[in-house]
């Protein structure tokens, strides 16, 4: 699936520019160190004009992770891309930040994504996915600024086939429950926002030491092991390009508010997922085996997060990716810059 959106060329990173030597709103933007510090990636010449103003700036909160650096390469063009990396416990460097970076849209990725370390450590979980978003959602609707928050498929129990939009969440585990809180908060502090629902992003992360699974599985295949994963939990994966280029649509859109659930046509099992991946970089299938004792740590999951995905004919068109369509373009729509997939 080709998403639709404002034309979107990749622009070239910004030289960082010092704090007081900021300019004037959508041309750069200050640089600092990884904590508090800012990277412009500038609009590339084809950029699209969205405002009168210039292209609109983009706070993407959560770009060093495995979404954002796709996002972030994404939407240098229709946007000023913003990649401050602030802290999102400390509430002071977070309203600083912000007054300071004046976005006007921003996509909150940021979150303690693994499951089992959120159960681990449920009180940062919660500090970072709940408060955290509620600050991020506070200050959106403080300074009207668009917001498209990223949740997760895990906000449901898993115990049916199929779950709509509208269906309300039930989770099972600590991830779940910091998510389906944050999302109940912005929806109803800032009913503007768009809340994007996936079950599962495969990708290639553009640097490594990130949450993506995909190089989970390929640094195994290639350092010759096998992989256990569960054969009893079914996903309807999503690209992580597909993705950015939806996060990317709705954040352009100002007009759309709500829950949207992005994800392939038909859910698989993640066993079966990993079996696939397996054979397309050409290894043997007995890679992959079925895991039957999850282990010690694992938290809960749900076992069928098949998120059914409303038609949006103005914002997106059908038809939605198969599952092979996903597992394809995840594997050869991007290849991270310091290996080659499968070799
Ligand atoms: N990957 C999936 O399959 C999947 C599925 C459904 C939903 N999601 C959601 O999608 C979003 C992005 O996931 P991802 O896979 O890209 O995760 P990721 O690779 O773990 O990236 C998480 C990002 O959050 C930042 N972060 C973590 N704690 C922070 C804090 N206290 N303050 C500020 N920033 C913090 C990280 O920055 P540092 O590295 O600098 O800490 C990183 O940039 C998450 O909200 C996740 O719940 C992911």
């Amino acid at each position: 699936m080709t998403l639709t959106q404002p034309s979107v060329k990749p622009g070239k990173p910004g030289e960082p520019v010092r704090p007081d030597q900021r300019p004037p709103r959508g041309e750069a933007d200050e640089a600092g160190g990884k904590e508090g510090g800012v990277r412009a990636v500038r609009p590339g010449p084809g950029a699209a004009a969205l405002t009168a103003a210039g292209p609109p700036r983009l706070w993407v909160i959560g770009a060093s992770g495995f979404v954002g650096q796709h996002l972030v390469a994404a939407a240098a063009g229709a946007f000023t891309v913003l990649t401050a990396r602030i802290e999102l416990t400390d509430a002071t460097a977070f309203d600083r930040a912000f007054a300071t970076l004046r976005p006007d849209c921003v996509v909150l990725l940021a979150a303690m994504s693994d499951i089992d370390r959120c159960e681990r450590e449920p009180a940062l979980a919660w500090s970072i996915n709940v408060v955290g978003a509620q600050r991020v959602a506070e200050a959106c609707a403080r300074l009207n600024t668009r917001l498209v928050f990223v949740s997760t498929g895990a906000v449901f129990d898993g115990t049916r086939h199929g779950y709509r939009e509208s269906d309300p969440p039930t989770p099972i585990g600590h991830y779940g429950r910091t998510k389906a809180e944050a999302e109940k908060w912005v929806q109803h502090h800032l009913p503007s926002a768009a809340i994007v629902r996936s079950s599962l992003v495969l990708g290639r992360a553009r640097q490594p030491g990130t949450n993506s699974l995909l190089d989970k599985w390929v640094a195994a295949f290639a350092a010759g092991r096998t992989v256990a994963v569960p054969a009893e939990e079914y996903r309807n994966p999503i690209d992580v390009q597909t993705l950015s280029e939806g996060l990317i649509t709705l954040a352009a859109r100002g007009d759309a508010g709500g829950l949207f659930h992005l994800g392939a046509r038909e859910s698989r099992s993640r066993y079966e997922l990993a079996g696939q991946v397996a054979r397309a970089l050409g290894y043997p299938p007995a890679r992959v085996v079925p895991q039957t004792d999850p282990g010690p740590g694992r938290a809960p999951r749900g076992r069928d997060h098949w998120l059914l995905c409303a038609d949006r004919p103005g914002l997106w068109p059908p038809p939605l990716p198969t599952c092979d369509q996903v597992i394809e373009r995840a594997l050869y729509g991007v290849t991270q810059s310091h290996s080659r997939v499968g070799v």
